[in-house]
């Protein structure tokens, strides 16, 4: 399957420097890249949100949003499709993903499907975090595809620059992006025949 003409706002969970989420970053964007989507990243390190104080909706003057918000409500708008990878923090979320999410309406990411990636220096590959964020994609609107791709101990099984080293990695990018681009063209052709939206 081709994934040509879809695009994903991938939102990264670990805001710490460094960090193993490069490595995974850059697996999961070069696998994706390569069976034709268009990426465009939300990087909580980068984009250096305040914990949330004002989300974007509650600005009463457009003008005032900054443009850092802006700038993600863009990409969140252009989404067929959200990729949360997250790393787990005290068997949670991560602060950085719940912060970005946050910022911005539940309503902004409906319709669209949304993906689990989890990984840890552990045995558990984050599980746990990723079991919360099932909960968290459902309250915000987005549909999440049934697989989560789970990746135990990547410190041993990714390069520091994302060169998988485990066959494990592969298959299971395989099997989690297949998912995710059949489930993500259903919905762009639900929404493209919904004159409401
Ligand atoms: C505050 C904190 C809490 C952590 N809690 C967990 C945890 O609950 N489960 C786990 O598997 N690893 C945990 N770890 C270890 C992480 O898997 C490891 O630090 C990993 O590198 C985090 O991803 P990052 O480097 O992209 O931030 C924790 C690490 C930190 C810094």
């Amino acid at each position: 399957m081709s994934a040509t003409g879809l695009r994903a706002c991938l939102l990264l969970g670990s805001a710490r420097e460094p960090r193993l989420a490069t490595r995974v970053l850059t697996f999961v964007t070069s696998e994706m890249k390569r069976r034709g989507w268009e990426c465009d990243i939300v990087d909580p390190l980068e984009v250096n949100l305040p914990v949330l104080q004002t989300p974007v909706f509650f600005y009463k003057n457009p003008d005032d949003v900054p443009p850092v918000l802006n700038d993600i409500a863009a990409k969140i708008k252009a989404a067929d499709a959200f990729v949360i990878i997250t790393c787990e923090y005290n068997n949670c979320l991560p602060p950085g993903l719940l912060n970005t999410i946050a910022h911005f309406s539940p309503f902004a990411y409906s319709k669209r499907t949304s993906s689990i990636i989890c990984y840890s220096a552990g045995m558990y590959g984050g599980i746990r975090a990723a079991m919360q964020g099932r909960c968290l994609l459902g309250e915000i609107n987005t549909v999440s595809i049934p697989n989560v791709f789970g990746m135990p101990k990547v410190q041993d099984t990714l390069t520091e620059d994302g060169k998988p080293l485990d066959d494990h990695l592969v298959s299971g990018a395989e099997k989690h992006l297949n998912e995710l681009e059949w489930y993500t063209r259903a919905l762009k052709v639900a929404r493209d025949s919904d004159a409401s939206l």
